[in-house]
């Protein structure tokens, strides 16, 4: 038997139901008890409510359990691995908009879009976003360790650290998502350190978008929310400052003088207080932008780490196709359920003709089509829907191979679609 420091670790999620009061530690050795049941299982594997009917007592507590090891490429042995567990409650509130009143025009603005998570919006959002690289579990790393730095008391002035994330590139490549999925995640993770976790999306297109007077004195009160939430020290605060390159153009802008330079003071406000925001040992700032090149470089210069997110390859583009027909198959849109394979398991039996990798194989050849027109992660999770809607007939619902041809002629109409508002039309 393997000695205990032999054993890989391998982290475990689950979410608790609402009402359940009963005690973590009793909660913990359910779970343990009941996953010892399992031989092997694969990473990012969730078993939800559904699949505990036989457990009352799991049921009652438990409203999903995932493995969601970051480390584990394939199956992972559950005797020969020690677990660490983290427990959660979501919330169901919702989203809460803060807004500010413009004391010139009396305006009200919208400035800024609170949640309280890990949030029940935000529940399997991780698991749904499919990159090329290790972007996920490369920034959930930089997260976890610049908040160790913090609690270790870590000299932000000789080892630099900002705890600031910009991610920028393509529109709908999932960096809004990232973040959000991000800021859950670490919520669940950092839970024993931080019993309580908010968001805090900062609308600064729809500030600077517009000028309104004394925008800078806006900024200021929009922090100063701000401070009161993150002066709570046992609270993990994220804020999401999302389309940061309109702070570029509203400099620009007042640079070249075709916007008062009030504006301007507001985006030196802006800096100003994320660098004050650094002081809290509590913040994390995630930001993004899509038009690369075009961001501030006094901001660009504050983020620690700076990743591009590209367009899906044809690999991602399979996963993200697969997840869908999947969710279609579970809810009878697409009939029967039929066996989709991963992608490593197609790229074993190095893409080889059978009968039951027949649907597989289709789906490969539109996810290469997709890559090869370049289409973004929001428009692949929309191909589906038009597939159905447009190249299927209503009733009854399609099988999957049908489907899969049907979601290839949706690729070709939205590629067609996109030359069209392309085309320079003569006038
Ligand atoms: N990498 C991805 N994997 C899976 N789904 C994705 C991915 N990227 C985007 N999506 C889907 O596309 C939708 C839009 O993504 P998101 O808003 O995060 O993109 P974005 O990069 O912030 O876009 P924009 O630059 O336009 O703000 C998401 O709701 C998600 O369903
Ligand atoms: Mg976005």
């Amino acid at each position: 038997m393997a000695d205990k420091d032999d054993k890989e670790t391998e982290t475990k999620e689950f979410s608790r139901k609402r009402k359940s009061s009963a005690n973590k530690d009793y909660i913990k050795e359910m779970v343990h008890s009941y996953l010892s049941n399992f031989a092997c299982l694969n990473p990012g594997t969730t078993i939800a409510e559904s699949d505990l009917k036989d457990n009352n007592e799991l049921q009652e507590h438990i409203q999903s359990i995932t493995l969601c090891d970051i480390h584990h490429k394939s199956e992972v042995q559950m005797t020969n691995t020690e677990l660490v567990y983290h427990i959660y409650k979501l919330d169901s509130f919702g989203v809460e908009t803060d807004t500010l009143t413009d004391s010139g025009s009396g305006e009200e603005l919208p400035a800024a879009d609170v949640w309280t998570l890990p949030s029940e919006e935000f529940h399997g959002l991780w698991e749904s976003l499919i990159y090329d690289s290790s972007l996920k579990e490369d920034t959930l790393r930089f997260a976890e360790t610049a908040f160790e730095f913090a609690d270790r008391g870590v000299n932000s002035t000789i080892v630099g650290c900002n705890r600031v994330i910009l991610l920028h590139g393509p529109p709908g490549t999932g960096k809004t998502s990232l973040c959000r999925a991000l800021a859950q995640k670490l919520s669940i993770r950092l839970g024993d350190k931080f019993p309580r976790a908010r968001l805090l999306e900062i609308n600064a297109h729809g500030l600077f978008s517009k000028w309104f007077s004394e925008s800078g004195k806006i900024v200021a009160r929009l922090f100063d929310r701000v401070r009161e939430i993150v002066e709570d020290r046992r609270l993990l605060a994220c804020v999401l400052v999302d389309e940061v390159e309109s702070l570029a153009h509203a400099r620009r802008a007042a640079v070249a003088g075709l916007e008062p330079s009030d504006s301007i003071r507001a985006v030196n406000a802006i800096l100003a207080q994320l660098d004050r925001l650094r002081r809290h040992p509590n913040a994390l700032v995630l930001t993004t932008s899509n038009v690369t090149g075009a961001i501030d470089v006094a901001f660009v210069d504050r983020a620690d780490v700076k990743r591009l997110v590209g367009r899906p390859s044809a690999r991602a583009a399979y996963e993200i196709l697969r997840g869908c027909c999947e969710e279609l198959m579970a809810r009878g849109a697409v009939a029967p359920r039929e066996r989709l394979f991963a992608l490593r398991v197609l790229e074993g039996s190095r893409f080889a003709e059978s009968e039951a990798a027949g649907g597989s194989l289709r789906l490969w050849a539109a996810a290469r089509a997709a890559a090869a027109a370049r289409l973004s992660a929001r428009a692949l999770r929309r191909l589906p829907l038009q597939a159905r809607a447009l190249h299927c007939e209503p009733r009854p619902a399609p099988p999957l191979q049908r489907f899969l041809r049907a979601l290839q002629a949706a690729l070709a109409r939205h590629v067609a679609d996109c030359d069209d508002l392309l085309r320079d039309e003569p006038v």
